[in-house]
């Protein structure tokens, strides 16, 4: 059946893009290197041989971005900090230029009406902290809540709400495992050993930020999609569900909870090698004021004893709509997720902080954007947003992602996420907002939107 989504008064709704993304100036005002800068400048590991070096040059043209979220009637803007520009080097020196950015941009945010929500950590690790061992030596605990000690000190009076880690699944796992992203490790121990580091100092960092903000909303952003089992063979539900324990909950869980899920066949054998320390799981439960999640699509599992982690595979999803990235487009899963969250880690305020999708659609012969399936596919999961809602789910935001179309990690500029076009042919990005813009901006101004409450 159809039903009318509907929002609880005071819903933020919001835009999101990350520093590495759209800033540009990576060497402006004093910055340190990052991870990606490195990563980005060695040929072959960008799709479209592009860098971040420039992308939407949002270092310098931030005061027409917020104009852009103003003019979209947008009340929150996410953005992350870049750590490399705040502590460019080793000796931990803070670079006032480089701080001063943000406090610029915050005050611009403020005098338009808009609330910034930062996130501390998306990504882009000063490379003289992966020179010390990066996420995998836990000399990276004290210099990263020494980072975000020093960015709540100097933003915190203006700043409601911090969002401390962005996805560590995806960078622990990417950055290490798989090498797709920087710092482009290819071993799977090491990715293990570093995703204990990485829960170790976000709880440190977590508490830095409680200390110094201590009146601030807090929390962190995981990617999530649901898995769906394959049948419902017990086999395959089991499957589904190391894969949920192995992608969405594995950094998660221990915050809250104070263990690792089981995600692996061989579980025991796994953790004996990830280096977990007399009181390191204790030490990990740190609260959290609210759990957001960044939500694109689906896994769906069956049990597959070839795979020798967590006797799992991945299988396609049938016939129907993918985004430009092949990401299959799935609006339930913004629903069972949210559900699954607010069950399982007792009813949290939960902010969804990315949602989105890549689609070429650029000017036509008008001039205008009319990227009909970012629309569509917005409105499918906004509505089953509501719908959790509707379901007793205590969801306070959404950010699109993206503002802006940006640098989009290993796929360069190939995939573009914005409700915003970016011209990146005119030096740094002539901006003409998409029909998917003009949709969001009349979805916050009130314009009706059904969900279908029957979705699996
Ligand atoms: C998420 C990232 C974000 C962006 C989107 C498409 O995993 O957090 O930076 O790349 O995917």
């Amino acid at each position: 059946m159809l039903r009318p989504a509907t929002f609880p008064a005071g819903f933020v709704w919001g835009a999101a893009t990350s520093a590495y993304q759209v800033e540009g100036a990576w060497q402006a005002d004093g910055k340190g290197e990052s991870i990606w800068d490195r990563f980005a400048h060695a040929p072959g590991t960008i799709v479209d041989g592009s860098t971040g070096d420039v992308a939407c040059d949002q270092y310098r043209r931030y005061p027409e971005d917020v104009a852009t979220l103003r003019e979209l009637g947008l009340g929150a803007y996410r953005f992350s900090i870049s750590w490399p520009r705040v502590v460019p080097d080793a000796s931990g020196t803070i670079d006032r230029a480089g701080l001063d950015h943000y406090d610029r941009l915050v005050d611009e945010l403020l005098a338009n009406g808009i609330a910034p929500f930062p996130t501390l950590f998306h990504w882009d690790l000063p490379q003289w902290a992966q020179d010390a061992g990066g996420w995998a030596d836990r000399s990276v605990i004290g210099p990263f809540a020494d980072y975000a000690d020093a960015v709540v000190r100097t933003l915190g009076d203006r700043v409601g709400t911090w969002t401390v880690l962005n996805e560590p699944q995806i960078f622990v796992f990417m950055g290490h495992g798989t090498g797709e992203h920087a710092p482009g490790f290819r071993d799977p121990a090491l990715a293990l050993r570093a995703s204990h580091v990485v829960n170790l100092a976000h709880a440190g960092a977590l508490r830095a930020v409680r200390a110094a903000a201590p009146n601030a909303s807090i929390g962190s952003a995981f990617n999530m999609e649901p898995a769906y089992p394959a049948s419902e063979d017990p086999r395959d539900v089991e499957a589904a569900e190391r894969h949920h324990a192995r992608v969405n909950a594995w950094f998660l869980d221990p915050l809250v909870h104070g263990r690792y899920p089981e995600a692996f066949v061989d579980q025991e054998a796994v953790l004996a090698r990830m280096d977990i320390r007399p009181g390191d799981m204790g030490s990990m439960v740190t609260p959290l004021d609210f759990i957001a999640l960044n939500i694109y699509s689906r896994a769906i599992l069956a049990y597959d004893p070839a795979d020798s982690r967590s006797a799992a595979r991945r299988l396609d999803g049938p016939p129907g709509p993918r985004t430009s990235f092949g990401w299959e487009v799935w609006p339930a899963a913004m629903h069972r997720i949210v559900r699954r969250v607010d069950r399982d880690y007792g009813h949290p305020v939960i902010y969804i902080t990315e949602n989105g999708c890549a689609e070429p659609t650029g000017p036509g012969a008008d001039g205008q954007v009319h990227d009909a399936d970012r629309v569509a596919y917005l409105a499918g999961h906004v509505g089953q947003l509501a719908r959790a809602i509707d379901d007793g789910c205590d969801v306070r935001g959404y950010f699109a992602w993206s503002l802006l179309d940006n640098f989009e990690w290993a796929a360069g500029y190939s995939q573009r996420f914005g409700v915003v076009w970016v011209d990146f042919d005119d030096d740094g990005g002539r901006r003409t907002v998409k029909d998917s813009g003009l949709w969001l901006r009349d979805l916050v101004a009130g314009a009706r939107l059904d969900y279908d409450d029957a979705l699996a």
